[in-house]
């Protein structure tokens, strides 16, 4: 199989800010839209597809008529579909949109396919990278768009880092810790299935590099074989490691990574609304030994500067990335590449935690892009 990689498409780099979209001449007539899953997800992605002139929310779906209800008041232009084979029989509908539990992503996605339509599908992409490929090589078949929903490449402020990483602010990254807590919804296939998808998203897009290893340790408090609290390490290709604690049993939201570099740290909050991102100008040099063999460590404490981030939703980004690449044919920042290396990341720290957090290597599905 042979399948872009995700490390910058031409695309995708247009635009770091994930505008390029706005900018194009306007289709004549939108792209019929179907969501699929109006349960706590799916509402902020109609809501937005609504706004967006490249869209007609034309069906909403939802296998349960509770949810469905809900949402169909706020969009009453809609038709509101309880059968998924409705959808696929709709030749109005030439996208669906997919916010249904993980386990149903890849089953949904590949029947959509099947039916011609073109498939924005909520990370993860898949429950194991088997699945995953299956719908990725059907995907390269029809030449329909297959996009996994990785909102964060999306965010202004994980923008703001890359591009700090990218101009070298921070320096070489030696290591990079993250922590991603709120007392969460349960969900059957744990915590990190449901929230590491978005720090690999974003380790991955800032670091341009393949993960090589992946160990995790978690703990079930209420179900057993349900970790509601994981922390995950990974090493990178170039050595570069990041640890991330994930949890749904917490007392407040933390959304908080640090990246620390050999120039500077950086600080990515996502709560802090107004300024997400700190880069500090702190860490340690080592000063040139004096007499020899005696090495000593300077400690730096210089400014902190707090770089203004747009404030951009970034789900609008992200499905106005997804009507560009149906119009386009060209591959979405959030593409199938990232999302199968992410649900192999997931699969390997799924194993790595039956057996304690032995570390396991993980799988690349696909060469790195040429620089
Ligand atoms: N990108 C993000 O930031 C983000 C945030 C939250 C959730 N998500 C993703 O969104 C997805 C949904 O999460 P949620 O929290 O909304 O779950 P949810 O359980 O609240 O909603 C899922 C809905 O899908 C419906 N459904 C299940 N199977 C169906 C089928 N075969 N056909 C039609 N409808 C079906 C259910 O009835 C339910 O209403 C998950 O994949 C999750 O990972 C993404």
């Amino acid at each position: 199989m042979t399948l872009n990689g995700w490390h910058g498409d031409g695309c995708a780099e247009a635009d770091a800010q994930g505008l390029r979209s706005e900018r194009i001449l306007p289709r004549p007539t939108p792209i019929g839209v179907a969501l699929v899953g109006c349960g706590y997800w799916g509402p902020n992605l109609a809501r937005n597809m609504a706004e967006i002139p490249e869209f007609r929310l034309h069906a909403l779906c939802d296998s349960d008529s509770g949810p469905l209800r809900q949402i169909a008041g706020k969009h009453p232009n809609a038709r509101t579909i309880v059968d998924f084979d409705e959808v696929l029989a709709d030749d109005a509908i030439e996208a669906v949109v997919i916010a249904t539990p993980p386990t149903t992503h890849a089953p949904l996605a590949e029947r959509a396919l099947l039916a011609g339509k073109h498939v924005l599908v909520e990370k993860p992409l898949a429950t194991s990278l088997a699945d995953g490929v299956k719908v990725a090589e059907l995907a390269m078949t029809t030449g329909l768009t297959l996009m996994p929903g990785h909102t964060f490449v999306y965010s202004p402020a994980v923008n703001m880092v890359r591009k700090l990483i990218e101009e070298e602010v921070i320096g070489d990254i030696h290591f990079i810790t993250s922590s991603r807590l709120n007392l969460g919804k349960y969900q059957r296939d744990g915590v990190v299935c449901d929230l590491a998808p978005h720090d690999l998203s974003i380790l991955l897009y800032w670091l341009k590099e393949h993960v090589v290893e992946i160990s995790a340790t978690g703990s079930c408090v209420f179900w057993e074989g349900v970790p509601e609290t994981a922390f995950v390490t990974l090493t990178f290709a170039s050595g570069t490691t990041a640890n991330v604690q994930l949890s749904w049993l917490a007392p407040r939201k933390v959304r908080q990574m640090i990246a620390v570099g050999s120039r500077r740290m950086v600080q990515y909050d996502d709560t802090a609304a107004d300024e997400p991102v700190r880069v500090y100008d702190r860490g340690m040099d080592v000063a040139s030994p004096s007499n020899f063999g005696e090495h000593q460590l300077i400690y730096r404490a210089g400014d902190v500067v707090i770089p203004r981030v747009e404030a951009h939703e970034p789900l609008r980004l992200e499905l106005l990335d997804f009507a560009h690449a149906i119009r386009t044919g060209r591959e979405p920042r959030s593409n199938v590449a990232l999302g199968l290396e992410i649900v192999a990341a997931v699969e390997a720290a799924g194993i790595s935690m039956q057996l304690n957090g032995a570390p396991q290597a993980c799988v690349q599905p696909v060469e790195p892009a040429a620089a």
